[in-house]
């Protein structure tokens, strides 16, 4: 089974599942308000390791993010498969803002809120600024791809949708404060095989 890892959680995905429908079955921290149609953006994540285990960039993700974000590795979940059996490992953007706000309401021992906030404020305007150079072609991009019944209710099945945001929320509310991962570090190559190995055990064991 192809694995991947979510905010630093080993999960299976069966072959060419979506990252965001990983996240959701699971309860790992992803936004999806428009239940995966490519039109929100908050499903937004970043790929640390094992693109290469992934489709190529779709039409919807050409539409929303300029060169510098692709550049960086950004990916939307709900358009991106595994094409291979990984591991892949990504940290989601709700992920990445929460561990930062976190970091500037209760910093780590030793450190201030304010060299916390720096990179939270850059991260939310980079944010803005990659949104305002694209628009207003990328909601009128994306209005035209995928139609004005699904860009104005893009949601396919509301009660499954419900039941994943209480799941996220409840992961979420109880879930420990992590460290802020945001590259690979020394290692890391070991660390996911680990990882792999530690869902194949567990998998074997169900
Ligand atoms: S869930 Fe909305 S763009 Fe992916």
């Amino acid at each position: 089974m192809p694995v991947v890892i979510i905010n630093d959680v080993a999960y299976e995905a069966n072959p060419g599942e979506r990252l965001l429908d990983v996240a959701r079955r699971n309860g790992a921290h992803i936004g999806f308000v428009c239940d995966g149609q490519g039109i929100c953006q908050t499903c937004q994540c970043r790929v640390l390791d094992g693109a290469q285990h992934l489709n190529k960039l779709s039409k919807a993700e050409e539409i929303w993010f300029p060169q510098s974000r692709i550049a960086n590795g950004n990916r939307l979940a709900c358009q991106t498969a595994m094409r291979g059996p990984g591991p892949v490992r990504v940290l989601t953007l709700a992920e990445e803002l929460r561990r930062q706000t976190l970091n500037v309401i209760n910093p780590p021992r030793g450190t201030s809120a304010a060299e916390h906030l720096e990179p939270l404020l850059e991260n939310l305007a980079r944010l803005n600024v990659d949104q305002l150079r694209l628009f207003p072609f990328n909601n009128i991009r994306t209005w035209a791809r995928v139609g004005t019944r699904t860009f104005l209710w893009p949601w396919k099945d509301l009660n499954r949708w419900f039941d994943d945001v209480a799941r996220v929320s409840s992961q979420v509310a109880g879930s420990p404060r992590p460290q802020l991962s945001e590259t690979p570090h020394e290692g890391s190559e070991q660390q996911l095989l680990a990882a792999a190995r530690r869902v194949q055990r567990t998998r074997e064991r169900v």
